[in-house]
């Protein structure tokens, strides 16, 4: 098997982004997502609607990948794909999506852990970032995890911190949502915390032992903040909207960094990555670079593209698999929970 000249289609369709990629080597040739606003009116992504919204997208998005990066499907070296975590209907399409062409083009099949792939995102080659060093500690951060990661190797990874409740982007997610924003809530929090002052308001920080976090009380503060002030002023937040949204994401923040400093210095690590929907924050994006001037850190942020949902960096995860020969068996099957440290 050829392994200077790996072509690898990658498919992810874990939760609510139907997402295919085209990869030379480490270097992205096509990156397409298809996202789906119909989940904007529930407040939610409502599963069922989710992986009708996949099917009707795996064809167009897959074949745009394709052309994208201007190669045939006969030029593939082999197929990658999310088998989880993530939601059951959404994970199957893309599963016996891949399993189907990998059986008809007649090339291995890999299978991906997403959360990996999150992290791995960092060994995309590209122009502007680098790549971070063994071992290194990444956080990640999304819609579904919050989570300390010790990096040893590629796929050696292991777990130290994670939270015992609701995930930061749900964090953010149901704040925007007690303010009356959509579904997702969180870049919109950063769009109006960029106006706004972030000691305007306070809300308490959680008291989670060792590197673990919870940020379900957090948004039962919120809650009851705005029940209280919109008592009294029913304008309360249309007039403060700023505020309120800086404030929220400037606790937010403090409780990650709080983590990754104790993280820091119990491991003795000073090379810090994040990834994961949240990691597109401006607000934490600014606040990881000022911690390599406080605190000696040298920090890794993936380029914006490939910090929510996106199928190129589970095509990354499928090259340094396809060079490890770790082929998936054509039996394999999607799976909802999937630890990271069991991939
Ligand atoms: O990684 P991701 O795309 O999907 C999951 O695997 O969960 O993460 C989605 C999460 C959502 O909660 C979304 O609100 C959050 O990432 N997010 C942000 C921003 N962009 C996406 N949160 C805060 N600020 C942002 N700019
Ligand atoms: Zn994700």
């Amino acid at each position: 098997m050829n392994k200077d000249d790996v072509y690898i289609l990658a498919i992810e369709s874990s939760c609510d982004d139907t997402s295919a990629a085209v990869l030379h080597n480490d270097k992205v040739l096509s990156n397409v997502v298809a996202g789906q606003e119909i989940h904007e009116e529930y407040g939610g992504v409502v599963p069922e609607l989710a992986s009708r919204a996949h099917q009707q997208n795996i064809v167009p998005v897959v074949h745009q990948a394709l052309s994208k990066a201007n190669i045939d499907k006969k030029q593939l070296s082999a197929i990658a794909f999310t088998r989880g975590p993530g939601l059951m209907g959404s994970l199957l399409v893309g599963t016996s999506f891949a399993k189907s062409l990998s059986l008809g083009l007649n090339i291995p099949l890999i299978e991906v852990n997403h959360m990996q792939a999150h992290i791995l995102a960092h060994f995309i080659k590209e122009p502007e970032t680098s790549m971070p060093e063994f071992p290194f500690l990444a956080m990640t951060i999304s819609g579904g995890h919050t989570q300390i990661v010790k990096v040893n190797s590629h796929f050696d990874m292991e777990v130290i911190g994670e939270t015992l409740d609701d995930a930061v982007g749900e964090a953010f997610d149901k704040s925007a949502k007690i303010l009356g924003l959509p579904y997702p809530g969180g870049p919109l929090i950063d769009q109006y915390a960029k106006e706004g002052n972030p000691k305007a308001f306070s809300f308490p920080k959680p008291k989670v032992k060792d590197l673990n976090f919870s940020f379900s009380g957090f948004k039962t503060a919120v809650l009851y903040f705005i029940q209280k002030q919109t008592k009294e002023n029913p304008k309360f937040i249309e007039e403060n909207l700023n505020d309120i949204c800086a404030s929220i994401q400037h606790v937010i923040i403090d409780i990650l960094i709080d983590k990754l400093k104790k993280a820091s210095k119990q491991t003795g690590i000073k090379q810090i990555a994040i990834g994961g929907g949240v990691s597109a924050n401006s607000g934490i994006r600014k606040t990881m670079k000022d911690c390599e001037k406080r605190f000696g850190w040298k920090s890794y942020i993936p380029k914006f593209e490939y910090t929510t949902d996106n199928a190129a960096m589970i095509g990354i995860v499928g090259y340094y698999k396809f060079l490890n020969d770790d082929f998936a068996d054509i039996k394999t099957t999607a799976k909802a929970r999937f630890a990271i440290d069991h991939a």
